[in-house]
C-alpha cells in the first residue's frame, strides 16, 4: 500500500489548531473536563508520532481537582465517529464514493456541498441521499441542505465545521470522536478497524498535531489582516488583504499543526456550545486569519489520504487492496448482510477487524502511553 502516490496536506492551518490548542488548555485546565490532549502526528498519515497531554500547571486552583481525576479505562465498547465530508461545485461523484467507502451504521455523517456548487448539484446529492435504501432506514447520513459559503483559506471554513459540528450534537448525542474530511479524501483502512482501533482508547482523547513554533509561519500567517468575502458575498471568491497587519496576541498563544484531527465529543461541544467566552472570542480573532494547510509527503500507516481526483484510478486500487470494496457499494464490514452484501444492515455491534487494525491499534496505545507520560504537551 505504500507510494501511492497521494498528496497530503499534512500541515494545518494554524487556525484551527490554535483553537484547538486553547481549547483544550482552557478545557483541561479551568473546565476540569478533558484529561489530557493527544498530539499526533497526523492522526490520518500517522500513527506513529507524537502526542500530548496537557501539563498540569501547579497554581490553578482547578488542578486540585483535576488531580488523579483520570476518567476510568473505557470499557471494550465499540465507539462511534462522527464525520462531516465536505465539497464544492463538482465534487459531487467524489462526495457520494468517499461516503461509500466510510459508511458504518454506527457513525453519524454530516455531508456539505457548499454555495458555489450548482442548485442542481446539491438536489442531486439530496435526492441521492434521500432515496438510498440504507441511508434513509438507518437514517445517519445528513445534509445540510442550507449550504454555506466556504472559502477555502479563510475563517468562513472553521465557521462551517462548527456548523457541521453543532447538527452532529444536535442529532446525536451518541458519538465519540469527530473527523472532519474533504470529498477529495479517501479511507485507507476499514471502518471496522478504525472502530477496533480506537474501541481501547479513552473516549477524552484529541489526536491533534500541533506546534508553538510558528517560524516563518508568524510573520507570514498570524500577522497579515485577511477579510474573507465568503462572509458577506453569496459568489466566491478568494480571501484578500488587509493593511495595516496586526501584532501577535499575548492574551494567548498561537499553534500551528495540520488540518485533520480527531476531536472528542465534549471537546467538540465545548468549541459549539462555547460556555466559556474563549471559543467566540478566538473566532472572531481567526475572522481576521489565513489559514493554509501546506503540503508534506504521505507517511505509511495513515488511515485516510488525500487529495483524490474523480475517478483516480488509485482509489480503485484502494478499493480493491485495502478496502475489499465493490465499485457502488460500501466497504464491507462485520454489519453487512444480504445479497448483494452490505445490501441489508445486519448487527452493526459486530466489527471484524482486518489485519491492519492490530498494528493500528499498538500505534494508537503507544501515543495514548505516551500523552499519559506528558509527552509532547500542548504548551
Ligand atoms: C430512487 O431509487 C429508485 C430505485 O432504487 C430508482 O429507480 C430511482 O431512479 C432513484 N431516484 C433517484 C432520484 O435517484
Ligand atoms: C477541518 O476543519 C478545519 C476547520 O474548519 C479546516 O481548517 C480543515 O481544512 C478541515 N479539514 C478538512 C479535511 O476539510
Amino acid at each position: 500500500m505504500v507510494s501511492l502516490n497521494m498528496e497530503r496536506k499534512w500541515v494545518f492551518p494554524l487556525v484551527i489548531s490554535s483553537l484547538i490548542c486553547m481549547f483544550l488548555l482552557v478545557t483541561s485546565f479551568n473546565m476540569g473536563l478533558v484529561s489530557s490532549v493527544y498530539r499526533i502526528n497526523s492522526l490520518f498519515s500517522i500513527f506513529p508520532a507524537h502526542i500530548s497531554m496537557n501539563q498540569r500547571k501547579p497554581g490553578y486552583a482547578e488542578s486540585k481537582i483535576n488531580q488523579g481525576a483520570l476518567p476510568p479505562p473505557p470499557g471494550p465498547t465499540i465507539p462511534r465517529f462522527a464525520y462531516l465530508v465536505s465539497g464544492s461545485k463538482g465534487d459531487l461523484e467524489k462526495l457520494w464514493r468517499t461516503l461509500h467507502a466510510l459508511y458504518h451504521p454506527r457513525n453519524q455523517y454530516v455531508v456539505h456541498l457548499d454555495l458555489e456548487a450548482p442548485a442542481d448539484e446539491r438536489l442531486a446529492l439530496a435526492s441521492r441521499i434521500k432515496n438510498h435504501t440504507i441511508f434513509s432506514k438507518v437514517g445517519n447520513v445528513y445534509m445540510i441542505t442550507k449550504a454555506n459559503m466556504v472559502t477555502y483559506r479563510g475563517p468562513t471554513m472553521v465557521a462551517n465545521t462548527l456548523h457541521a459540528c453543532a447538527i452532529l450534537l444536535k442529532r446525536s448525542k451518541d458519538w465519540d470522536w469527530f473527523i472532519n474530511l474533504s470529498a477529495s479524501d479517501y479511507p485507507l483502512v476499514t471502518q471496522d478497524d478504525l472502530l477496533y482501533a480506537f474501541s481501547a482508547l479513552n473516549r477524552n482523547l484529541n489526536f491533534i498535531e500541533h506546534t508553538s513554533q510558528l517560524g516563518w509561519k508568524a510573520d507570514k500567517r498570524a500577522m497579515p489582516l485577511i477579510i474573507d468575502p465568503g462572509l458577506y458575498m453569496s459568489t466566491k471568491s478568494d480571501v484578500f488583504l488587509a493593511t495595516p497587519r496586526r501584532t501577535l496576541p499575548t492574551a494567548f498563544k498561537l499553534f500551528t499543526g495540520s488540518a485533520w484531527t480527531v476531536l472528542s465529543h465534549s471537546f467538540v461541544e465545548f468549541c459549539v456550545w462555547g460556555w466559556d467566552n474563549l471559543p467566540r472570542t478566538l473566532l472572531m480573532y481567526y475572522t481576521n486569519f489565513v489559514s493554509s494547510p501546506e503540503d508534506k509527503m504521505i507517511r505509511s500507516n495513515a488511515a485516510f489520504a488525500r487529495k483524490f481526483k474523480q475517478d483516480d484510478p488509485v482509489l480503485d486500487t484502494i478499493d480493491k487492496d485495502l478496502l475489499g470494496r465493490a465499485s457502488r457499494s460500501f466497504t464491507p464490514g462485520a454489519w453487512c448482510s444480504g445479497k448483494p452484501k452490505c445490501s441489508e444492515v445486519g448487527d452493526f455491534n459486530k466489527i471484524k477487524p482486518g489485519p491492519g487494525a492490530q498494528r493500528l491499534r499498538q500505534l494508537i496505545a503507544a501515543l495514548a502511553i505516551k500523552a499519559n507520560l506528558g509527552q509532547d504537551q500542548c504548551k
